[in-house]
Order: C-alpha cells, then structure tokens, then sequence
C-alpha cells in the first residue's frame, strides 16, 4: 500500500467484479441503442475505461469536465463546465459516468445540462457514493458502492492531483491533507 494512505477500503479484486456487474447491467439496459457514454474528467478516467470494456452496448465516447474542487478536499460550491463535449447529445441516451457523488452539486448541475442540451434520457453511473456529504438531493441510478466519510484516493480519484493512479481506493491519511 502507498505510505500516504490509511488503509484499503475497495481492493483491486473487489473493483474488477463489481465494474463487470456494472457493464452486464449497461448490457441490459441498452440492448441495440447506441447511447454516448460521457466521461466526467478527470476522476472517472480509470473507471470509464474499465467500464466500457465491461459491457457489450456499442457506445460513443465522449469527454468532459467540471470544476468544483481545486486541490482542496473541500468543495467550492457551484460547479464550472470548464471542458465541453465534442459531440451534440442532441436526441441521444446519454450515460454519464462519474467516480463519486459527494455533495450531489456536480450530479444536479451535469443533468440539467444534458436536459438542456436536448438529450433524450440521462443514465448515471457512479463508482462511489457518500450519502452522509449530500447536500442536494440526487441520486446515480446505478451505484458500485457506499463509502463512509473519508476522503479517498485511487481508481482515479486524487488529492491535488495524486494517487490517481493507484489500482485500489483508500482512506487517505489525515496528516497528508492537513499538513
Ligand atoms: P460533488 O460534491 O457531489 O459535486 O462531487 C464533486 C467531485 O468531488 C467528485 O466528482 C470528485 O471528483 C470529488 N470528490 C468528492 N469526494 C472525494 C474524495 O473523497 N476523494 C477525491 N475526490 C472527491
Ligand atoms: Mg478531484
């Protein structure tokens, strides 16, 4: 394990199998549509990729990002569309794959943009969930798991652009963000 870290809360094995019961769900759910599959950059990188490759649906990828964090551990309030998409999801079905719903702000803002922009339905992928950090009201339709209120890094997810690389999701040590 990588010294700055507590303890593993997901190991490597424990993702592999639940990203392939999320690609058999994706399966079922978009048997013979071609929906856009949008990556939320740059936290759910690692786990779109291993995702897309777990399911049989033909899908478009597509690429964007949001701000709300900076390299604090605190969220900044209202989150910024700081990178669009290259395509119109205009009539499309859209799945936005996101590695974690904290607060819920991203969720909100990210489904009221598809709506705008025209999107036929909107499908929420989430590697992780805080229930106990909501703040607004919203919801993954399909969860990989529940974490306690730690602050985690790995499978993606950073602090001040860390740890993204590692190949399992653990509890941060607290002497590493509040130093
Ligand atoms: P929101 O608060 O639900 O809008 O979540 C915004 C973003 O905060 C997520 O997409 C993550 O990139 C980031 N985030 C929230 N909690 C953690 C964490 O424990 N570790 C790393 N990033 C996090
Ligand atoms: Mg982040």
């Amino acid at each position: 394990m990588h010294p700055d870290c507590e303890r593993i809360l997901i190991t490597e094995e424990e993702l592999a199998a639940k990203v392939r019961e999320a690609g058999r769900w994706l399966t079922e759910r978009f048997r013979g549509k071609f929906p856009i599959a949008v990556c939320n950059l740059k936290g759910s990188a690692v786990f779109f990729t291993d995702l897309l490759r777990a399911t049989e649906v033909d899908v478009e990828m597509d690429f964007m990002a949001v701000s709300s964090y900076g390299a604090d551990t605190i969220s900044a309030g209202k989150p910024r569309i700081t990178r669009d998409l290259f395509s119109s999801v205009e009539g499309r079905d859209v799945i936005l794959v996101e590695d974690i719903v904290d607060t819920g702000r991203t969720l909100v803002t990210l489904r009221s943009f598809f709506a705008e922009r025209g999107a036929n339905s909107v499908t929420v992928v989430a590697l992780l969930d805080k229930p106990s950090r909501r703040v607004v009201a919203s919801q993954a339709d399909y969860t990989c798991f529940e974490v306690e209120n730690h602050f985690i890094v790995g499978y993606g997810l950073d602090y001040a652009e860390r740890y993204r690389n590692l190949p399992y999701i653990a509890a941060l040590k607290r002497s590493v963000y509040e130093k």
